[in-house]
């Protein structure tokens, strides 16, 4: 809802607790969450959801549109890059990424491949944070425009440089690294520093490093 989120329905089975939360954790939506949340018994609630949760609260947001995800994607000058995962497996790695990204402002999350990035373990894992940065599956030919800096330990070292806010940070999948595909697309190859002896870092870590220099090197979250 902070973000904007267009919420339907939101149900709860003790109304006075939720709000509590609310009062506690997020008092800016507070009002507008009382306005929504109605009481429903835990049966009710247990039925609506695939697995309760402590807080037995319920809510339906609207997915934003494809067209509207797009719109965002391109839209131009870009202030903050565009985080690209390309062709990831693991469904917790993506919705940290999205946490990841709405903590930096990323204009957005883009996955290619399989993996649906509005997949219900993914927005549980994004910590609702997916209305807080765009969120779409493309392929590579669907890219927005800007310079593709990729991540791969053979690049070049990213502490000698500075990664534009208009950049698609792009990253490999967790099995076999950055597609033929996405490389034919990349300006440049860049490496995080690690011991020769490691083979890599976890996906999600390298988003939030190369995420972080990109804020000590001029963009910054609001
Ligand atoms: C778990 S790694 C992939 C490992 C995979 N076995 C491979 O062959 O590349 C997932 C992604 O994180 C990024 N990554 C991991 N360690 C990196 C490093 N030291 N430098 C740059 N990128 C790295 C890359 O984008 C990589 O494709």
């Amino acid at each position: 809802m902070r973000f904007g989120a267009e919420v339907e329905v939101a149900v709860t089975a003790d109304r006075a607790a939720a709000l509590a939360l609310a009062d506690e954790l997020a008092p800016d939506v507070r009002e507008a969450l009382a306005a929504l949340l109605a009481e429903v018994p835990y049966a009710t609630y247990a039925s609506l959801v695939p697995r309760p949760h402590p807080t037995a609260v319920a809510a339906l947001a609207v997915r934003p549109s494809r067209a509207a995800n797009l719109a965002r994607l391109a839209r131009t000058p870009r202030t903050a890059p565009v985080v690209v995962l390309d062709q990831p497996r693991n469904l917790g790695n993506a919705g940290a990424v999205i946490r990841l990204a709405a903590g930096f402002g990323a204009t957005g999350v883009v996955t290619t491949g399989t993996l649906d990035p509005w997949h219900p373990t993914v927005v549980r894992g994004g910590a609702g944070l997916h209305f807080a940065t765009a969120v779409e599956r493309l392929s590579v030919g669907e890219l927005p425009a800007g310079p593709v800096f990729a991540l791969d330990p053979e690049g070049e070292d990213i502490r000698a440089l500075e990664l534009p806010d208009d950049a698609l940070l792009a990253f490999g999948s967790e099995r076999s690294g950055l597609s033929s595909e996405l490389r034919a697309r990349a300006d440049h190859l860049v490496a995080l520093p690690m011991r020769p002896q490691v083979s890599s870092y976890n996906l999600a870590t390298s988003v939030a490093m190369t995420l972080y220099h990109w804020s000590t090197t001029g963009g910054a979250p609001a």
